[in-house]
């Protein structure tokens, strides 16, 4: 599991935009008056949205001041959480799952493509700042293991040299396509098997 890596390079100031303004009033609306607060991930998603998909310090506590929430409670959430970035992330950013289901089916082969092609290091951008890669905990997709998210997307049952295709691309100004590089179809089963019908131990 990655270190949340905080900004070093800070801007002074955080506003939302106006429209996100609206958004934060649809936000507010699905809790009740005197539980505002439960609305803490939602706006600091929104934050990450408005500010090239990082969180700044200073828009942490514009959240706070927002929400009347102590700035080390929403401190707290930003940095627990591996959907919030604390520092810049490249336009492609790269997220890695290896958690154990991911990790007995391959996923450090994923990490070594991302070393070879963006940085050997976590967090730092190939040199044209279009991409950065992160180790993460389980993205909830299990099943298709083992899997990379990358921007909002699922790449999943990957090996190595499918990975380094997906970044070849990327890098290429290609854009790859998301879901099984193994043919399936969401995570239903391989070879069209079903199982408990036709295979005794399936
Ligand atoms: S362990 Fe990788 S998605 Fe769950």
């Amino acid at each position: 599991m990655s270190v949340k890596k905080i900004s070093k390079k800070q801007p002074e100031y955080f506003e939302f935009s106006k429209e996100n303004l609206k958004n934060v009033k649809k936000i507010f609306e699905k809790y009740p008056k005197e539980r505002q607060q439960s609305s803490v991930m939602a706006l600091l998603y929104l934050v990450q949205g408005q500010n090239n998909n990082w969180i700044p310090l200073a828009a942490i506590k514009y959240i706070g001041k927002l929400l009347e929430m102590p700035y080390i409670k929403v401190y707290e959430v930003a940095t627990f959480y591996s959907m919030y970035n604390l520092s810049p992330v490249g336009d492609y950013f790269i997220q890695v799952c290896t958690t154990t289901p991911c990790m007995i089916r391959g996923a450090y082969k994923l990490v070594e493509a991302c070393k070879e092609k963006i940085s050997s290091k976590e967090n730092e951008f190939v040199e044209s700042k279009k991409c950065s890669w992160v180790e993460v905990e389980c993205l909830g997709a299990c099943v298709n293991a083992p899997i990379t998210q990358i921007n909002d997307d699922y790449y999943e049952d990957l090996d190595k040299e499918k990975m380094l295709k997906i970044l070849d691309d990327i890098l290429n100004n290609k854009n790859p396509k998301p879901g099984s590089y193994r043919g399936r179809r969401n995570s239903e089963p391989e070879n069209n098997r079903k199982t408990l019908i036709d295979n005794k131990n399936a």
